[in-house]
């Protein structure tokens, strides 16, 4: 069974005449332990598309089943579990609090709850895990932008989620620092870990690609395509 299937996933904003159809129909199937990317030009419908696999929106149709549960029908409880033990999630920006050392980035997510002795072991073993097992003590504005989005990829994985959803994570980065974070991101996909990545780089898609658990999906205007198209690689004629 795959991890992930969406059936015919429809997400409109806006009412009446402003009404924008952000993904139109979608149907996708992911198995676990695949690393895939999604790509398409601004505007698209990558970001909404993560954002209702991570439960951060819902849709206006269709089924999200993760786990043989549908998602879209879940009450907002047992939504907020799913978030916290299905869904590791990796940004463009880090989103690091500044005011935290590396190890109080990681635990970030059990700050609800009682950090405990085992969290903390469990936050040194991730930081090791992405080569940043000295640095528990440093100061996150002291950090590299590859350093901290390995720091991010700890934070992700520090409730063991099924499923790492990443938007746009080597957008800051220069291409040699983006590579080793695709290639850190593949490394969890051989672990497990299933792994969905919105990108613009085409390198990105390309070296997922040549990898056995890798799978490149594009998107132009809320629908899913087997093949690219040219304007996704083009500027806005607006622009
Ligand atoms: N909260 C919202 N309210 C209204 N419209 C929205 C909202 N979020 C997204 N949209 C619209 O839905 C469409 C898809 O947006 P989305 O952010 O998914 O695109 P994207 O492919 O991630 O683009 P980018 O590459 O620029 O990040 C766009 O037309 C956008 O303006
Ligand atoms: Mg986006």
């Amino acid at each position: 069974m795959s991890l992930i299937t969406l059936k015919k996933v429809s997400k409109i904003y806006g009412e009446e005449r402003s009404i924008i159809k952000a993904l139109d129909g979608i149907d996708l199937t992911i198995e676990e332990g695949k690393i895939v990317t999604i790509m398409g030009p601004s505007g698209s419908g990558k970001s909404t598309l993560l954002n209702i696999l991570g439960a951060m929106d819902i849709p206006t149709e269709g089924e999200v089943i993760v786990n043989g549960v549908d998602i879209a029908r879940l009450p907002e409880r047992k939504l907020s579990d799913y978030r916290k033990n299905t869904i590791g999630f990796i940004f463009q920006s880090f989103y690091l609090l500044p005011n935290l050392d590396v190890m109080g980035n990681v635990l970030i997510p059990l700050i609800p709850y009682k950090i405990k002795e085992e969290d903390k072991q469990r936050a040194q073993y991730l930081l090791d895990r992405v080569g940043l097992g000295e640095r528990g003590h440093s100061k996150v504005r002291k950090l590299s932008g590859g350093e901290s989005q390995r720091v991010a990829i700890a934070r992700a994985l520090i409730n063991n989620p099924k499923i790492i959803l990443a938007d746009e994570p080597t957008g800051n980065l220069d291409s040699e620092t983006g590579k080793s974070i695709i290639e850190l991101l593949i490394s969890l996909a051989k672990e497990g870990k299933t792994i969905i990545i919105v990108t613009h780089d085409p390198r990105v898609a390309q070296i997922i690609s040549e990898n056995p658990l890798g799978k490149n999906i594009w998107i132009k205007d809320g629908e899913l395509s087997d093949e690219p198209t040219y304007d996704m690689f083009c500027w806005d004629k607006s622009d």
